[in-house]
């Protein structure tokens, strides 16, 4: 008689045949800075993550340090917002400014910097806006220049969430043109219209004024589609493709795990970290054991890289 039960007699039995394991390597963890002084602001809807100023970076780039986590994504609130987004592509604006601070006071961190313009238009859309539509070639120029920016400042890694077609080849270029080859692409190639981004948008002062996103984000309901976003992003020159949200879309996680050679990576997003995290306050749940098997669900759906506000946690508890 078959007994499959014979693989999970033991710890070290289970241990050996286990298919699927999470490592600190395979962790981003997502931060926010504010232009401003002596700020840490908590985000209510997301306890445990704050903004920063950059006067106070160095509290959470010890517990990014000693969690060791060895990458973080890059989020900029600025003081000053407007129609064209300014402040993105400032060599003085407040990324800039966190990532020059970062790679300073650790330059064995992997900076990836968010490139997107809703933190920084007044509008808070993702690119330029024209009679209420959402301008993509328009917005080509800024994101490449954002970019440019970012890597001035020492960003390891430029990671466009705009979903403008195109910005993957017009971002390439721009860093070539620049001396920029070795900076590294990570595009959000399949980014969903998502109500899991709610959280974020208070964290990042980006909810859009009117309207939504999706024109340019995809529709929910797209799985052939998001494939097709993966390949072009490929095509135009990306190093790394993402999918993200994560946990409604695993499906499509394994499809473009499977159709790719690429490294991929999957974003945990605010809402998905929300929404656990206000059940176990409750007492509703383990938040450890949820967490964890979160983290496995999401590796074992394809992706490599997990960009998860949870981090610090996880990596904690891989150590313990
Ligand atoms: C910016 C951006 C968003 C997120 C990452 N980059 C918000 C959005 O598109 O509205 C969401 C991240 C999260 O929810 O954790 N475009």
């Amino acid at each position: 008689m078959h007994r499959l039960r014979r693989l999970r007699v033991s710890e070290t039995m289970r241990d050996m045949v286990r298919e699927t394991r999470i490592d600190k390597s395979d962790l981003v963890y997502p931060m926010f800075v504010i232009e401003g002084e002596n700020i840490r602001n908590p985000i209510d809807s997301m306890p445990g993550i704050y903004q920063y100023s950059i006067d106070r970076l160095d509290e959470e780039l010890d517990r990014v340090k000693e969690a060791g986590v060895h990458a973080v994504l890059l989020f900029g609130i600025p003081a000053h917002k407007d129609e064209v987004g300014s402040e993105a592509y400032n060599d003085e604006g407040v990324t800039q400014r966190a990532i020059r601070h970062m790679k300073k006071r650790m330059p064995e961190l992997l900076v990836i910097a968010d490139v997107c313009l809703c933190e920084y238009t007044s509008h808070g859309h993702c690119g330029l806006v024209c009679g209420g539509e959402i301008l993509n070639d328009e917005t080509l120029p800024l994101l490449a220049k954002m970019s440019v920016s970012l890597a001035k400042a020492g960003a390891d890694v430029i990671a466009p969430s705009d979903m403008m077609d195109g910005r993957v080849a017009a971002i390439r270029e721009a860093l070539d043109e620049n001396g920029f080859c070795n900076t590294m692409i990570m595009a959000y190639s399949a980014k969903f219209a998502s109500g899991f981004y709610g959280p974020f948008r208070e964290a990042a002062h980006s909810a859009p004024s009117f309207g939504d996103r999706k024109t340019y984000q995809m529709d929910p309901a797209n799985r052939k589609e998001a494939i097709r976003e993966c390949l072009s992003d490929i095509e135009e020159g990306t190093d790394v493709i993402m999918v993200k949200p994560a946990l409604s879309y695993l499906d499509v996680l394994r499809e473009v795990a499977d159709r790719t050679d690429y490294p991929l990576a999957a974003y945990n997003v605010s809402g998905e970290y929300s929404m656990v995290k206000a059940a176990a306050a409750n007492g509703w749940i383990d938040e450890k054991k949820i967490v964890m098997e979160i983290m496995t669900g999401i590796k074992r759906a394809g992706a490599k890289i997990i960009i998860t506000y949870h981090a610090l946690d996880v990596a904690k508890w891989l150590s313990e």
